[in-house]
């Protein structure tokens, strides 16, 4: 896979990454990571657990790289791929999927439920790996986003199990709770930063556990 270091780009094998993870008492992964702060901030607390940074925008992750590389964070990654594209290297090696305010196709394909995607991400996750989503949009503040990726209506609890209907199958809902701007800040990522100090809207928590089959 594709690794960002600053701004260069490095091919990892998978048997470097796989040893690289041995050395890790947990493997997160952030999936739309953004310009990465999440890995960095939650990288430079826990050193026992690596956090890899997966992201198709290679300039917005090379600002967290960069901060990191400065810092010789060692259980910091920034991979270039996508939800459409996920690395091979990473199938069963993660212990926690964490997909933060996802916009765009990634956005579509989780709202939407789509079971080839909810099968890439049972893949990727060692057993009993974990998928911690925070999402929300809102069709008033964002018509053509809505419009454009046709998402459906999501205003209570209910709306949130039935778009998820595809993950029930593989997955179990361990936690769903609506957060209330306040709770924005602990997510350490730069949009939390941002829709904090932005009008109220829906935003939601969900928490699924993989489950055996
Ligand atoms: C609203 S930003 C949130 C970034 C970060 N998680 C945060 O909270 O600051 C959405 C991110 O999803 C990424 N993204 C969009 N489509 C994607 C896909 N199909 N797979 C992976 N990431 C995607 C975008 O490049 C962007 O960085």
């Amino acid at each position: 896979m594709i690794v960002i270091t600053g701004d260069k780009k490095n091919e990892l094998d998978k048997e470097t990454f796989r040893n690289i993870c041995g050395k890790y008492e947990k493997v997160i992964l952030d999936l739309g990571t953004g310009d990465g702060r999440f890995v960095f901030k939650n990288a430079l607390k826990n050193k026992s657990t690596l956090y890899i940074g997966l992201d198709p925008a290679e300039k917005q992750i090379q600002i967290y790289s960069k901060k990191s590389n400065r810092r010789r964070l060692k259980n910091a990654l920034y991979v270039i791929g996508s939800l459409e594209n996920l690395p091979d290297e990473l199938y069963s090696t993660v212990d926690k999927i964490f997909i933060n305010l996802p916009w765009g196709t990634l956005l579509e394909k989780i709202v939407k439920s789509n079971e080839t995607y909810t099968n890439e991400l049972f893949k990727i996750l060692k057993k009993n790996g974990e998928i911690e989503i925070i999402f929300g949009y809102v069709p008033e503040l964002e018509p053509s986003e809505t419009e454009r990726l046709d998402l459906p209506v999501i205003e209570n609890e209910s709306d949130v199990l039935k778009a998820f209907s595809t993950f029930k199958k593989i997955f179990e809902v361990i936690e769903m709770k609506r957060l209330l701007k306040d709770e924005l800040e602990k997510i350490e990522t730069t949009w939390a930063k941002k829709l904090k100090f932005g009008k109220d809207r829906f935003i939601y928590k969900i928490v699924l556990r993989k489950i055996a089959v």
